[in-house]
C-alpha cells in the first residue's frame, strides 16, 4: 500500500518508512526539514514542504493517486521549548494539523494513523495506564497532542474519516539495520544522556528524583524500541479495515491504542541495564527532581495486542545496544559531512 508519512525525515517517521518498505509498502514522505534529516529521506519518495501547504498536498496526491493512508508524525516535540513558545507549538502542531486533516478529507484520503503521546495521561497510583485512564496533559506540547486527538475524533464523526491514534510511550534505539536513528545533538531523554556521559561528551549522569513512590524511589517509564514502534504502524495500516469492521469497533471510527512494552523500568534499572550493556560503570549522582518532573507511567498494552496483534519483540537492552551503535555511526557521518 502507498502511505503518506508526514515527518518521515524525523527519528520515528524515518523508522516507520523503513518498516513500511521492508513490508512491501511504499512511503511518500512530506517533511519541511524544520527538524529531521535530509539523509533519512534519501532514495525515498520525498517532498520537502509544510503539512499545511495545500498546493503541495494536491500535487502529491496527483502524482500518487493511490495513497491509501496518512501516517501523521510531523510535529514539534520538545517539551521545555513548548513551555517557552506555546504560540509556536499550537500553531505548528494544532493549527497546521487542522489544515492537513481538512485537506486530506478534501483529497479523499480518509484513513489516518496519528502519532500521539503517553504524555497526555494523568498520574496513576499504580503507574500503569490503559486507554481509558484519566488524561491530564501537563505541558503545551502534551496539550497539542490532546487537541489533535480531539480534532481527529470530531473529523471522524463528521466527515466519514477513520483514525487510529497511537499513544507512544518512550521510544529508544534505532533502526536495527542502522538506516536511521536519533540525530539530536543534546538529547534530554535518559538514554541520550547516558550515551553522552559514557562517550565523554558530558561529565556526569544525574538521577533526578529518588523519593517517588516507585519500587526504588526513582521515576518509572516504559521504554519501547523504535523498531517495535515502527512495526506497530505497519500493523495499524494492514489491520485498519479489519479493526473498523470488527464487532468490537462497530459504529466506531476513531480508536486510541497505547504502544508500550507493558513493563515499567525505573531510572535506576535503566542505568543498571546501560552499565551491563557497556560493561562498565558510568559517573553518576543523585539530585532532587527537576521542576515539572513526574513519577511517570507505563502502558497497559493489551489493546494493541487485541486489535493489532502487536506486542514488543525487542528488549530495553536491544534498544540500548542499537542506540550505541547508531550514535557511533551518526557521529562518523556528521564528521564526514562537515569535511
Ligand atoms: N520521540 C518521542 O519520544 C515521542 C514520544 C511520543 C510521541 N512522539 C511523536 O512522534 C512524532 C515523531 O517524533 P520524532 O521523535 O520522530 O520527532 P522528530 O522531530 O525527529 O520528527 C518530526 C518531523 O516532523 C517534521 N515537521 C515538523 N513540523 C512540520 C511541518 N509543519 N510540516 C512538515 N514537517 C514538519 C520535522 O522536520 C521532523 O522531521 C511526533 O508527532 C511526536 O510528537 C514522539
Amino acid at each position: 500500500m502507498k502511505v503518506l508519512v508526514t515527518g518521515g525525515a524525523g527519528y520515528i517517521g524515518s523508522t516507520i518508512c523503513s518498516a513500511l518498505l521492508d513490508s512491501g509498502h511504499v512511503p511518500v514522505i512530506l517533511d519541511s526539514l524544520v527538524n529531521g534529516r535530509i539523509e533519512f529521506a534519501e532514495g525515498r519518495n520525498f517532498y520537502k514542504g509544510d503539512i499545511e501547504d495545500k498546493e503541495l498536498l494536491s500535487s502529491i496526491f496527483e502524482e500518487h493517486s493511490d495513497i491509501e493512508f496518512t501516517i501523521h508524525c510531523a510535529a514539534l516535540i520538545v517539551v521545555p521549548d513548548s513551555v517557552k513558545k506555546p504560540d509556536d507549538y499550537y500553531t505548528e502542531n494544532v493549527g497546521k494539523s487542522l489544515e492537513l486533516f481538512k485537506m486530506l478529507n478534501e483529497l479523499g484520503c480518509k484513513n489516518i494513523v496519528f502519532s500521539s503521546s503517553a504524555s497526555i495521561y494523568d498520574d496513576s497510583p499504580t503507574f500503569i495506564v490503559n486507554e481509558e485512564s484519566n488524561l491530564n496533559p501537563r505541558s503545551p506540547y502534551a496539550r497539542t497532542k490532546y487537541m489533535m486527538e480531539m480534532i481527529l475524533k470530531d473529523f471522524c464523526v463528521a466527515y466519514d474519516m477513520k483514525a487510529i491514534a497511537l499513544r507512544y510511550f518512550n521510544p529508544i534505539g534505532s533502526d536495527p539495520e542502522m538506516r536511521t536513528g536519533s540525530y539530536i545533538k543534546s538529547p534530554s531523554h535518559i538514554l541520550g544522556k547516558l550515551i553522552q556521559v559514557s562517550s565523554g561528551k558530558e561529565d556526569i549522569f544525574k538521577v533526578t528524583g529518588t523519593n517517588w513512590d516507585t519500587r526504588d524511589g526513582t521515576g518509572i517509564r516504559d521504554y519501547i524500541h523504535v523498531w517495535d514502534l515502527a512495526r506497530a504502524h505497519v500493523y495499524a495500516i494492514e489491520k485498519f479495515e479489519i479493526i473498523f469492521d470488527s464487532k468490537d469497533c462497530k459504529d466506531v471510527t476513531y480508536e486510541v491504542i497505547n504502544l508500550g512494552n507493558g513493563r515499567g523500568t525505573t531510572v535506576r534499572e535503566m542505568v543498571n541495564a546501560f552499565e551491563n550493556v557497556i560493561e562498565k560503570e558510568i559517573n553518576k549522582t543523585e539530585t532532587e527532581p527537576r521542576q515539572g518532573d513526574v513519577p511517570g507511567a507505563y502502558a497497559n498494552a493489551d489493546k494493541a495486542f487485541k486489535l493489532l496483534g502487536w506486542k514488543t519483540e525487542l528488549t530495553t537492552e536491544d534498544g540500548i545496544r542499537d542506540a550505541l551503535v547508531w550514535s557511533d555511526k551518526w557521529d562518523k557521518t556528521l564528521k564526514e559531512l562537515s569535511r
